[in-house]
C-alpha cells in the first residue's frame, strides 16, 4: 500500500463534509423522532445514519484500502487499528441538532497508527469550517490561521480560564459522579475549595469544543465518556494550533484517540502544563470505561 497522501485527502474530507453539512441543513429532526441508543439522552436521527451512509460509500469508493470506523456502525467489540483508518460522527451534537440549535458538525478524522493526522470539522449553520493536516497548521474557512491570536497570552490559573465540560449520556455511577464533584469544584470559590473558574460551559459537541480550543476562544475542554468519533479530528485541530492534549484522568500525560479521557488546553507561551495540574488536582478519582 502506497504511503496516503494526506493533502488529497483532506480535500476530499471538506468535500464530504460540505455534502453532509448539506443534508444536515435539509433535515427536519425533532426529538419527538428520535431514535435511542443505550439511553434516552443517547440519541440518533435518520439524517446520522444517512449521513454516515453518505460518507462511508464515498470513503469505501475512493480509498478501499483503508479501514473506516463510524458512529452509527459501531457495534461493541470494534477497535481502532493502527492501519490508515477514517473516522467519522455523521453529526457531533445530535442532542442540539433535534432541538434545533445551532452547536453542530460532522468530524471526520484520518488517523495512521491510532495517530489522528487530517481532521475536518464543519459546522453547518454557521459554515465553520475547522481543518488540519499534521505538521501544516490549522485553519478556520481555509485561511484563518489557528489561533485567532497568533501570539496567544499565558495561561494565568484556572480562576482566569473559561473551561467546557460535557455532561455525555452516562447519568450514573462512579465516573458520573467524578464529573459532578469536578464540576462543583471547579466552580466554586477558593473558601471552599475551589478553583472559582470564570465559568464552565457544556454546548454539546465534542468536535466543536475542541475546535473552539483551538481558536483560543476556550481555555480548556475536560471530558471523560466521549469517544473516538467525536475527538480524532479536533485532535489533530488543536495540536496544529499548538495545543495540549492530556486525559481526564489526572497523571496521564500521553492519552489514546480512543481512550474516551481527555483534557485538551490551548496553545499558550506559557501556563499549559500547570493548568492540567491544577485541574487533575480537583478530580477526585479515575474515570474507568472499562466494563
Ligand atoms: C456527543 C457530543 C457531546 C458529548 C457526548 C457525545 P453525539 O456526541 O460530542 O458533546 O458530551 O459524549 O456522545 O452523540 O452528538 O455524536
Amino acid at each position: 500500500m502506497s504511503a496516503p497522501n494526506l493533502q488529497e485527502i483532506h480535500d476530499t474530507l471538506i468535500e464530504v463534509a460540505q455534502k453532509a453539512g448539506d443534508m444536515i441543513l435539509n433535515a427536519r429532526p425533532s426529538f419527538q423522532s428520535a431514535g435511542n441508543k443505550k439511553n434516552s439522552v443517547d440519541l440518533v436521527t435518520e439524517t446520522d445514519q444517512a449521513v454516515e451512509k453518505m460518507v462511508s460509500t464515498t470513503l469505501r469508493e475512493k480509498y478501499p484500502d483503508y479501514s473506516f470506523l463510524g458512529e452509527e456502525t459501531y457495534k461493541p467489540g470494534m477497535t481502532l487499528g493502527s492501519g490508515p483508518t477514517f473516522i467519522c460522527d455523521p453529526i457531533d451534537g445530535t442532542t442540539n441538532f433535534v432541538h434545533g440549535h445551532p452547536y453542530v458538525s460532522i468530524s471526520l478524522g484520518f488517523t495512521i497508527d491510532k495517530r489522528p493526522v487530517v481532521g475536518v470539522v464543519y459546522n453547518p449553520f454557521r459554515k465553520d469550517l475547522f481543518t488540519a493536516i499534521e505538521g501544516k497548521g490549522a485553519f478556520l474557512n481555509r485561511t484563518t490561521r489557528l489561533p485567532y491570536k497568533q501570539e496567544p497570552e499565558p495561561l494565568e490559573g484556572l480562576n482566569n480560564a473559561l473551561v467546557a465540560v460535557e455532561w455525555g449520556s452516562d447519568r450514573h455511577g462512579n465516573n458520573y459522579d467524578i464529573k459532578w464533584n469536578t464540576y462543583r469544584k471547579l466552580a466554586a470559590n477558593k473558601d471552599n475549595g475551589g478553583s472559582m473558574v470564570h465559568s464552565l460551559r457544556s454546548l454539546g459537541s465534542a468536535a466543536l469544543n475542541l475546535c473552539h480550543v483551538a481558536t483560543g476562544t476556550f481555555d480548556a475542554y475536560w471530558e471523560a465518556g466521549c469517544w473516538a468519533w467525536d475527538v480524532a479530528a479536533g485532535w489533530v485541530i488543536l495540536k496544529e494550533a499548538g495545543g495540549l492534549i492530556a486525559s481526564a484522568n489526572p497523571g496521564e500525560w500521553t492519552p489514546a484517540v480512543d481512550g474516551r479521557k481527555y483534557f485538551a488546553v490551548r496553545g499558550a507561551p506559557s501556563g499549559q502544563k500547570e493548568l492540567v495540574e491544577e485541574l487533575w488536582a480537583q478530580v477526585d478519582g479515575k474515570f474507568d470505561y472499562s466494563a
